[in-house]
């Protein structure tokens, strides 16, 4: 992490009152925090709009009786290659399957293969949640020093 800087905001009374409710809800400590996080968030999205380099995490919930649907998504994942970084699989039950993919990538091309996966029919619910590792974020490498 770099070194901290100090600033100050001025904002409308309503504003800061709406914030201030907000992040009690959420269970900030403080109002730093929850800006940071918040700022985190819209660099976030920049990011991902711009198609740089992001990790996806695909949530799948199917129906393993529809007919070759288990083979179209493990074909999609081989084509996919190194972009899939791990995947699990659950047996919900009788019918349904989960399937956690973690994939890193351009944000363009992990949202095309997630899109592709969750309109296959018997694929019934599913979400792709893009984040990453903050190093960007941070204008730094990331380290685990
Ligand atoms: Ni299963």
């Amino acid at each position: 992490m770099s070194e901290l800087s100090r600033t100050g905001i001025s904002l409308e009374q309503d504003l800061l009152a709406g914030f201030d409710k907000l992040i009690a809800r959420r269970g900030y400590k403080n109002r730093s925090e929850a800006l940071r996080d918040l700022i985190r968030e819209a660099l976030l999205t920049e990011e991902v709009d711009s198609n740089q380099p992001v990790v996806g995490t695909l949530t799948l919930v199917y129906d393993h009786h529809v007919p070759n649907l288990s083979q179209k998504l493990t074909e999609v994942q081989h084509h996919a290659g190194a972009m899939v970084l791990a995947a699990t699989h659950v047996h919900l039950d009788h019918h349904y399957c989960l399937e956690v993919i973690i994939m890193k990538g351009r944000s363009k091309v992990i949202r095309e293969t997630a899109d592709h996966m969750l309109a296959m029919r018997g694929v019934d619910l599913g979400k792709l949640v893009l984040t990453n590792s903050g190093a960007a974020l941070h204008g730094e490498e990331h380290s685990h020093d």
